[in-house]
């Protein structure tokens, strides 16, 4: 994993090693500092010799300030070796997750994906740190604290032989326990993140259904959920505290018991033995700090290895070569298409589905809801790739192109499509960047939107607010409607993308698409037959396969289905699909 993350540390190692080289020497001067206090102690004071005495502790002054001085240097290059670790995995992950198709994204979920690129990545940062701090000084101190402490004294450093081992054991017990509950924690995280995200991005439909409680209810569970876990992992992890002071102050009693009758045999000096509870208390304290930093590990490996899945993830659709191919006309096929969106499960999305479309026809699809009508459409632009047969566009298989150019020619207009905030300018110009005010405009005359932008007081230029909220379902449909337009695409697809536009815009919309789009392919999937009686084919999907094909005619005489669908509509029953 340190393998896997260790290349987004680039530009931030010589931060890293300045650190930890600041943070180890900041130590050795700590670890310094006592010995002259002996001498004080032990030289200067029996013989009182003041200006030994001012002298040694000018130097002690001297060393202090070096020391803070280090570790303020450590304390701010480690932040910023930090914060650039930090920035460099969210940008990696970003892009990665650009490149995922639907699959992926539904693999992982949104939620998730949000956690693994803030929650995840702080900790991360976080522990490099930390571990910049505490990686190099603990161990220096440990060892040095124990090495001294042992040439002071070799008899009362026995009492780290029990006191050390003692440790150990309980702090690889703590570990034991909690490491597995750091996945949990993480896990439980999304959890929470899912709900908010569901809720916020829905909150119009959870206050018109009036939903407060019934999601106030779901948040609270997986709030508890990840509550509970937390108090339990940290819970072991604060169980550390407490034991460490027993033993410290353990030890600290026995060094006392043993080492009075040293002093009073003369065996041993008091100035010694009052630098030797220094060590004692360094001694510990490091291992404190090791064992902190041996919780965090397992708290960042599991982290660790959230994000190295994101990164490790194969875009399942990609590029296969880089030709400058580009789609010569807007001709369809479908060779026998067999689809499904779990591989693993045993009902095909789609089966066999041969469907021919010549360039420039206007092909209506209709079907009852779940008939697999809009999974059909996506397989166009590549948005999910088929198991079987062969999906074509402009008489090439869609994978011959690359992403860029495929979806450059086809433009997909969807149901529940997203405006973004920004001006109606701005949003139009998604389709084309260079699209002149004149082309703008005939988009939108084509389209139907361009009469109610013109009745709103800064035209074009309105705001629309976050995800378009300031514009109405069937005026949000015709703005996506121009904006595909002005894509001027080789394919166009509309998948119910005039439901809520009233049946006389409807039939404009399509009127304009014959004179102004003749060259371009249209597939309009509906819910009303009128939409669709006048296309040059008309396709009936029924859960997952085309049941029949023809035109509005050759269908009314001989489709069961197709006459059903028409005869409700026409006795103004409206068909459930
Ligand atoms: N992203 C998806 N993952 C898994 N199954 C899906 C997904 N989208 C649609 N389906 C399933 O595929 C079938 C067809 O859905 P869809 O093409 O959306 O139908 P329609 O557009 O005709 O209403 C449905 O049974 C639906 O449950
Ligand atoms: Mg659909």
């Amino acid at each position: 994993m340190i393998k896997k993350l260790w290349p987004y540390t680039s530009g931030y190692r010589k931060w890293i090693v300045l650190g930890i080289l600041c943070s180890g020497s900041e130590a050795v001067f700590e670890l310094l500092l006592p010995l002259v206090m002996a001498k004080i102690v032990d030289t200067g004071i029996p013989a009182g010799d003041t200006a030994y005495i001012l002298r040694h502790g000018l130097l002690m002054v001297v060393m202090a300030l070096i020391s803070m001085s280090l570790g303020i240097g450590s304390a701010f290059l480690s932040s910023r070796a930090g914060q650039g670790f930090g920035a460099n995995l969210r940008r990696a992950q970003f892009e990665h997750i650009q490149k995922f198709s639907f699959q992926n994204i539904e693999r992982f979920s949104t939620a998730s994906l949000v956690t693994r690129l803030t929650n995840d990545c702080n900790n991360l940062q976080m522990s490099l740190m930390m571990s910049m701090r505490l990686m190099v000084r603990a161990p220096v101190m440990l060892i040095s604290a124990l090495v001294l402490a042992v040439t002071i004294s070799w008899k009362l450093s026995r009492v780290f032989l029990i006191a050390l081992p003692l440790l150990a054991v309980l702090i690889v017990l703590i570990i034991r326990n909690v490491s597995p509950l750091f996945g949990t924690l993480q896990e439980r995280t999304d959890g929470v993140n899912l709900v908010v995200q569901e809720n916020l991005s829905a909150i119009r439909v959870v206050k018109s259904f009036v939903r407060k409680k019934y999601e106030e209810e779901k948040f609270k569970k997986r709030n508890d959920a990840l509550k509970a876990v937390a108090e339990k992992a940290f819970g072991f992890v604060v169980l550390n505290m407490p034991i460490m002071m027993l033993i410290t102050y353990g030890t600290i009693i026995a060094v006392m018991w043993y080492g009075a009758p040293l002093v009073q045999t003369g065996e041993l000096e008091v100035g010694l033995l009052s630098t030797f509870f220094t060590y004692i208390t360094q001694v510990l304290m490091s291992l404190m700090m090791v064992s902190m930093i041996m919780m965090m590990i397992t708290r960042t490996i599991a982290c660790g290895k959230r994000v190295a899945e994101v990164l490790d993830e194969v875009p399942g659709i990609q590029d296969i070569n880089e030709s400058g191919l580009t789609v010569s006309d807007g001709s369809v096929d479908f060779d026998h298409v067999y689809f499904k969106y779990n591989d693993g499960s045993e009902k095909w999305n789609l089966q066999d589905i041969d469907l021919h479309i010549k360039s420039g026809m206007t092909v209506g699809v209709i079907g009852g809801t779940g008939s697999a009508k809009s999974t059909l459409v996506q397989l166009i632009p590549r948005l999910y790739e088929v198991q079987q047969g062969t999906v074509k566009v402009g008489g090439r298989p869609v994978q011959e192109y690359t992403m860029e150019h495929l979806r450059d020619a086809v433009a997909m207009v969807l149901q529940k499509n997203t405006l973004f905030s920004g001006s109606i300018r701005e949003n139009l110009l998604w389709g084309d960047a260079n699209a002149s005010d004149a082309e703008i405009e005939a988009a939108c005359e084509a389209a139907c939107a361009a009469e109610f932008i013109h009745r709103m007081p800064e035209g074009y230029d309105t705001d629309l607010g976050q995800g378009g909220v300031n514009v109405s379902g069937g005026q949000k449909q015709r703005l996506c409607i121009a904006r595909a337009i002005l894509k001027k695409p080789k394919v166009l697809i509309l998948d119910d993308s005039t439901s809520a536009v009233d049946t006389a815009t409807d039939a404009k919309i399509r009127q304009a698409f014959r004179t102004q789009l003749p060259d371009t392919t249209k597939i309009i999937i509906a819910q009303r037959i009128i939409s669709v009686s006048d296309a040059d084919l008309i396709i009936v999907m029924d859960d997952g396969k085309i049941a029949e094909m023809g035109s509005h005619e050759e269908l009314m005489s001989n489709s069961v289905i197709y006459r059903d669908i028409y005869l409700s509509q026409q006795e103004g029953v409206s068909l459930d699909a």
